[in-house]
C-alpha cells in the first residue's frame, strides 16, 4: 500500500471544523451543565486489526470513564465506513441514559453502510476509498498528516 493522492486539503478541514464547531455551540448554548464530547479512543474498539477491511464483529475494550447519565453526549467519530462500530457505540452509550445522544463525524462512506447511523454534524462525504490523514491510520502510519489521502494498492 502507498499514499495516495490528497482527497481533502488541511485547508478544507479546518474550515469544515470550525463551521461544525460554530453550528454545535449554536446548538447547545444555554444547556444547563457542560456537553459531554464523547471520542473513541484508538484501541478502545477493536474491528480492523491490520488491515482495510473491518472485521464485521465489534470488541469493546476500554468503556466509558465518565457517568454520562442525564448529561447531554456528542459522540465524535472520525469517519463512519459499515456504520457497524458506530451504531454499537452510539446503542451502547444510550444504555447509559444520556439527556441527550448525537453524532458527529469527519467523514462519512455512505456507499459502504451497512448498519444505518443518525449523524448530526457531518464534515464531508467521500467516495469508496480507504482513507489516512488527519489522524487516520493505516496500521499506524499517517496519522500525521494535515490532510485527508488515498492510500493506493
Ligand atoms: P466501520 O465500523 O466500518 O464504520 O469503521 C469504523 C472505524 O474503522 C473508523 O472509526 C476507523 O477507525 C476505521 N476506518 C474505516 N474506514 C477507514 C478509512 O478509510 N481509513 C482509516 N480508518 C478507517
Ligand atoms: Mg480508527
Amino acid at each position: 500500500m502507498k499514499l495516495g493522492q490528497e482527497l481533502i486539503s488541511a485547508d478544507a478541514i479546518q474550515r469544515r471544523v470550525r463551521e461544525i464547531a460554530q453550528e454545535i455551540s449554536r446548538d447547545y448554548q444555554g444547556i444547563e451543565r457542560a456537553l459531554i464530547l464523547l471520542s473513541v479512543l484508538k484501541g478502545s474498539v477493536s474491528s480492523y486489526g491490520a488491515g482495510t477491511q473491518s472485521s464485521g464483529h465489534v470488541q469493546l475494550l476500554k468503556d466509558l470513564t465518565m457517568d454520562v447519565a442525564g448529561r447531554d453526549v456528542l459522540m465524535v467519530e472520525d469517519i463512519i465506513d459499515t456504520g457497524l462500530t458506530t451504531s454499537f457505540l452510539f446503542d451502547h452509550v444510550q444504555r447509559h441514559g444520556p439527556k441527550s445522544l448525537k453524532l458527529c463525524v469527519l467523514l462519512n462512506k455512505e456507499e459502504r453502510r451497512i448498519t444505518p447511523v443518525p449523524i448530526t454534524y457531518k464534515g464531508f462525504d467521500i467516495p469508496n476509498h480507504f482513507v489516512v490523514g488527519y489522524g487516520l491510520d493505516y496500521d499506524e502510519l499517517y496519522r500525521n498528516l494535515t490532510a485527508v489521502h488515498i492510500l493506493e494498492p
